[in-house]
């Protein structure tokens, strides 16, 4: 069974079983994310989005072509559905302070990486990966790499947009 078709079949089911090592990584930055806007990427049934709600942080929103009706029965917030294909070829249609992608960005083909985070750049000032693997190896003028933790061998690496600054 390929990537796609698990999430398809397993949308229901679907339990992160490092979500207490997540968590670790978002209350280590939870400053960053207060009265920011936040894109909850790749988000499953809303692991990082429920973190945040929880301690007030509430303009989230998530993505996800599999899990989206999952998260918006457990969270209560909106929840588009683009795949990694529709974020290379066209992007997001809206703006974010910060793109948040928990234990999903290796899963995004080589191949469309660079559109992707190209596309990603242009919608956010921040992007915060976490994920257990050292993929993907972001070396993108899209983004400038700003800091990494480490925690139970899961990373949660915070990148900057290549336009933040014209943003501000
Ligand atoms: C390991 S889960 C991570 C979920 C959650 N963010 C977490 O930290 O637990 C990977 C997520 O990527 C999503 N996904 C899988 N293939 C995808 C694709 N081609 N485009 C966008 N998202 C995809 C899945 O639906 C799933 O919710």
């Amino acid at each position: 069974m390929g990537v796609e078709e698990y999430y398809r079949q397993h949308a229901q089911d679907y339990e992160n079983p490092h979500e207490e090592f997540i968590h670790h990584h978002l209350k280590f930055r939870i400053k960053e994310f207060e009265d920011k806007s936040i894109l909850d990427l790749c988000c499953g049934g809303g692991e990082v989005t429920k973190f945040l709600t929880d301690r007030k942080i509430t303009d989230v929103e998530g993505c996800d072509p599999f899990t989206h009706d999952v998260y918006v029965e457990n969270t209560n917030l909106p929840c588009h559905k683009f795949d990694f294909k529709h974020l290379a070829t066209k992007g997001l249609d809206k703006q974010y302070d910060v793109i948040i992608c928990s234990f999903a960005m290796h899963l995004c083909p080589d191949s469309m990486l660079h559109n992707v985070l190209y596309n990603l750049s242009v919608s956010c000032d921040t992007l915060l990966i976490i994920t257990p693997n050292k993929k993907p190896f972001i070396d993108d003028s899209s983004f400038t790499f700003e800091n990494e933790v480490i925690y139970n061998r899961v990373y949660s690496r915070l990148y900057t947009s290549q336009f933040a600054k014209r943003r501000e």
